[in-house]
Formats: structure tokens, sequence, C-alpha cells
């Protein structure tokens, strides 16, 4: 859309105004190319107040930091592409990384930490499900996001069934009800899996992270590419402290982390271990 065809006033201002506020509320960095999509996402938004112009809606939100629109705010400018087993090597190294370090009773954890709308934590605990260990281990998937709509759709667990096109008949079998009469055409997680996963909003840029123990494996996958170098940095550091000493990192397929941390080290195609510790 040309800027002839906004219906709204949106200036140059205002954009660096929206940059600035989704920087600091969520540490997404909106390059200066990203004005027409930043339009585009908030349009919706600004109409829904009942305001023509970006500037008004915009006072509203600085006025008050706890104004429930700013949830919606986020919401519209974070981007959600995922798939079931995207990247699918990551959930081979996690099969075997479960294989190794299952037992004695003690519970596995693995933390999705930008999970989206589910297909990502719901990987992570078909792939748990499915490996063949000596005896059951225990196992806890934490599904995480900053945008509360994509986690509604995550814990409510329903797909269109072409996003599971790529899935075996024998995972389909085990982990999903085909929908019927109105529900044709989608397909339900079954609750034994969905049970697995504990779902929650956590933004990873927050000045404070809830209490949510360490892990042996974190998903935090084609998040960081919204981040800058110093964003980034903290968030790594962080992560570093909620892992086990034997844990894995997955990072997305474009994201490398070695000119920006010392913490972790790589350990193959975009998976990392903390540094300095053993196996
Ligand atoms: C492109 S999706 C990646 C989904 C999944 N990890 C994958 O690789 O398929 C990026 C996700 O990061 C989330 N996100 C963006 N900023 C965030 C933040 N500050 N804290 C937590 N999640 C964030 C977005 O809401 C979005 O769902």
């Amino acid at each position: 859309m040309s800027t002839d065809d906004r219906d709204l006033t949106f200036t140059a201002a205002d954009f660096r105004r929206v940059r600035d506020m989704v920087y600091r509320h969520a540490g997404i960095a909106l390059s200066e190319a990203k004005s027409d999509m930043a339009y585009a996402r908030l349009a919706r938004r600004v109409r829904a107040m009942g305001e023509k112009r970006f500037s008004v809606y915009l006072d509203v939100l600085s006025a008050d930091p706890a104004h429930p629109e700013w949830q919606s705010f986020v919401n519209a400018l974070t981007t959600n592409l995922t798939a079931f087993f995207r990247e699918p090597h990551h959930f081979e190294m996690l099969a075997k990384h479960f294989g190794h370090h299952a037992g004695a009773g003690a519970l596995y954890r693995v933390w999705s930490a930008a999970a989206s709308t589910g297909e990502e934590p719901y990987s992570v605990a078909m792939t748990l499900a499915e490996a063949p260990l000596p005896r059951p281990c225990p196992i806890e998937v934490v599904a995480t996001d900053i945008d509360t709509n994509v986690l509604k759709t995550a814990a409510a667990g329903v797909y269109p069934e072409e996003r599971i096109a790529l899935l075996s008949k024998t995972q389909l079998k085990a982990h999903f009800l085909r929908g019927k009469g109105k529900q044709e055409g989608f397909v339900r997680v079954k609750p034994g899996l969905r049970a697995a996963i504990q779902f929650g909003q956590l933004n990873l840029a927050a000045d404070r992270w809830p209490d949510i123990g360490l892990f042996d494996a974190v998903f935090c996958r084609n998040v960081m590419i919204y981040f800058d170098n110093q964003t980034q940095r903290a968030i790594l550091q962080r992560l570093a402290d909620h892992m086990q000493p034997h844990a894995l990192l997955f990072l997305g397929h474009s994201e490398n982390i070695q000119l920006i941390t010392d913490a972790f080290v790589p350990c193959g195609r975009t998976a990392y271990r903390k540094a300095g510790r053993g196996s």
C-alpha cells in the first residue's frame, strides 16, 4: 500500500515512537525499513480505539504503562511464523540427548522460549514421548512467548490439517484426533501430549523472569533475530543460568551467537552447550 492510500495519519515521528516503544517493552529492534509493516500491523489497533491519528494512540499508551492496550500493541508487532518439526536436526539431537540423560527418576525438562502457536513445544513433547528408553522418564515442557494471542492457540492445540501434513501416520495416530462435523479439516492434540506442556507468558527482554527452574534443553529459535546484540547478550547469559551443566541450547538457522557471547560453545548445527562445562 502506498502512503497516499493510508486512511490514518502515520508520520516518521510516529514510527520512531513505535520503534522506541516496542524496543523498550519487548526488546524488538525494528529496522528503518519496517515503517510500512508497523502501519499495516497497528492500523487495526488505532481504528479499534476510534482514532484517526497514530500519535493519539501512542499518547494513550505512553501515558499509562499498565494500559491493557500495551499487550495488543506488542501482539501486533511480533512475527509468529513456525512449523511442526522445523529444523528437524534439532529434534534428532534432542532425542539422543534425552536417551543419554534420562533416568534415575529425575524429571527431564525442556523450555520452548519463543513457542509461538505451539508447533515447537508439541514437536518437543512428541520427540520425548517417542524416544525409546529402557525405563520411563518423567518429562516436562515449558512453553512461553510474549504474545498472548499465539499462546491461546498453542494451549488450545487445534490446527488446520495442512499444518500436520509432514507428520508420519504413526505420529498422527499417536498424538492427534481428527475433527468431525464443524471441526472437519482440523486436528486436536491428544490430552496426553497436551498435559506434558505448561504454557505461560514470558517476555525474554523483561528485567525479571519468573522462577522457572533449570532445564535439560532450551529451544530459543528464530527470536534472537529480532533483538540487537546487547539484548541478545543479556538474554543468552540468563538462558545459561537456567540450564543444567549438560543442557543443550538450540537457536534458529540464521542465529549465530559466537561473536556475541562466550557463555556457550557450538556442538552441532545451531546447537550449543554451556561453556566451560563437561558433557
Ligand atoms: C518467528 S517465531 C519463532 C517460533 C519458534 N520458536 C520457531 O522457531 O518456529 C518468534 C516468536 O518470538 C516471540 N517473541 C518476540 N519477542 C519476544 C520476547 N521479547 N519474549 C518472548 N517471546 C518473544 C514472538 O511472539 C514469536 O511468537
